[in-house]
């Protein structure tokens, strides 16, 4: 198991407790992400599962857009996910008995129904959407036992809502209220999905996109 994160100390200790190994990675740099094949290859022999996990959110509205904000969220919500895609594929091709994976991109219900407050996240959740199903086709076609899935969850209570929690007290409450199940997430929630698609019990979804949001886009808002 590889945790890799720009985070040291978080990725590090997370490696630590599951008896992993752990690789500081910028997902935004296609260097980073060829020493980290490098460094997978050569201590694991094999990639299995790749899981493009890191994210950001900006909170700018169009009208405050920063261009070098906008540059910095794409490079990691997309860029990084397509580097991760296509250093993945790569790797997973020379596994001892055939080329054989499954990449999991995390996208999110802002996929789907545009957050106004951040045009710039919505941009890139809806883009990991399609560079998803692109790259599903793209293996499935040319014969990889290559899967490639889009899971896009709800709000869940982990650290990047913790500025938006924190901005007023009613704010827990208003995430809590965006799914009808009155609640958000659990991270565990979110990776038992997760893991369900990095297993082989998932060996004939490909291209498809899972929704784990307590049922927040199958209703119409308040009727
Ligand atoms: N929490 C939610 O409500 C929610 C909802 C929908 C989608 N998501 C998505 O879930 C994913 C995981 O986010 P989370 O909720 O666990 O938040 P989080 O902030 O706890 O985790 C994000 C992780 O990405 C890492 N990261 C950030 N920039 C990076 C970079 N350039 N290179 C490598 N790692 C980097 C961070 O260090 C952090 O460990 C993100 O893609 C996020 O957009 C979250």
């Amino acid at each position: 198991m590889v945790v890799a994160d720009i985070q040291a100390d978080l990725g590090a200790g997370l490696a630590r407790e599951i008896g992993g190994e752990f690789f500081q990675l910028d997902v935004a740099s296609d260097a980073g992400w060829t020493s980290l094949m490098a460094g997978v290859e050569a201590g694991q022999g094999r990639l299995d599962v790749l899981f493009n996990n890191a994210g950001i959110v900006l909170g700018q509205s169009i009208e405050d857009l920063n261009l070098a904000d906008w540059d910095r969220i794409i490079g990691v919500n997309l860029t990084g996910v397509m580097l991760g895609c296509q250093k993945g594929i790569a790797l997973m091709k020379k596994n001892p008995g055939g080329p054989k994976g499954s990449i999991i991109n995390t996208a999110s219900t802002a996929a789907y129904a545009a957050i106004p407050s951040d045009p710039a996240y919505s941009a890139t959740k809806s883009a990991v959407r399609l560079l998803t199903k692109a790259v599903a086709v793209h293996c499935a076609r040319a014969g990889y036992a290559i899967r490639c899935n889009s899971l896009h969850p709800g709000a869940t209570d982990t650290a990047i809502l913790a500025p938006a929690l924190g901005a007023a007290p009613h704010m827990r409450a208003a995430f809590d209220a965006m799914s009808p199940m009155g609640r958000m997430a659990r991270p565990d929630e979110i990776a038992a999905v997760a893991l369900f698609l990095a297993s082989d019990e998932a060996s004939y979804v490909t291209g498809a996109e899972y929704l784990a949001d307590g049922g927040m886009m199958a209703g119409h808002p308040g009727i």
